[in-house]
């Protein structure tokens, strides 16, 4: 099944706002297979964000990411790429709607709270970037079939 990185960044840490993004993806129905507090290292976030090297904001950006602790998680289950996307909300805070993360709790696209893989190839990049194979976590979710379409009758009531 799919999986996605998803990173409560410096300032979502702080300002404690990750059981909130925690309680939302699993709310949501995804099941997280890694999770980890972290200090990054530069040449870990030059690697993350390699496709940005060369933005102006790129120096600004090193400093936010370095700047705290950052909760590391990969979250699994259908779509979860472009659905954890949509739980984000937009980049920009201006365009992010109220009821996305980004919408209900960031105001400047530099204090945007969370990261989320754009692509199933990043998400990829971005999980053996950051976690060690050996943590992360295989486990049968107890709910699976009152979260996905499954013939309820054959697995048993
Ligand atoms: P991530 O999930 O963090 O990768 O954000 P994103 O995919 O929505 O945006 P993108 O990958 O284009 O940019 C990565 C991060 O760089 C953003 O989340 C912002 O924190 C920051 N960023 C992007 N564009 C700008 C900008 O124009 N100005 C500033 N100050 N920061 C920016
Ligand atoms: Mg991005």
């Amino acid at each position: 099944t799919e999986r996605t990185f998803i990173a409560v960044k410096p300032d979502g840490v702080q300002r404690g706002i990750f059981p909130e993004i925690l309680r939302r993806f699993q709310n949501k129905g995804f099941k997280l297979v890694g999770i980890k507090l972290t200090l990054a290292n530069e040449s870990l976030l030059r690697e993350h964000y390699s496709d940005l090297q060369s933005k102006p904001f790129f120096p600004s950006l090193l400093s936010y990411m370095l700047s705290g602790p950052i909760l590391a998680t990969v979250w699994e289950g259908k779509d979860v790429v472009k659905q954890g996307r949509v739980l984000l909300g937009a980049t920009n805070p201006l365009q992010s709607a109220p009821g996305t993360i980004r919408g209900d709790f960031a105001l400047d696209m530099g204090r945007n709270i969370i990261h989320g893989s754009d692509s199933v190839e990043s998400a990829e990049k971005e999980i053996s970037l950051w976690f060690k194979k050996e943590e992360l976590v295989e486990y049968k979710p107890t709910l699976h079939g009152w979260i996905y379409e499954v013939n309820l009758l054959t697995s048993g009531r």
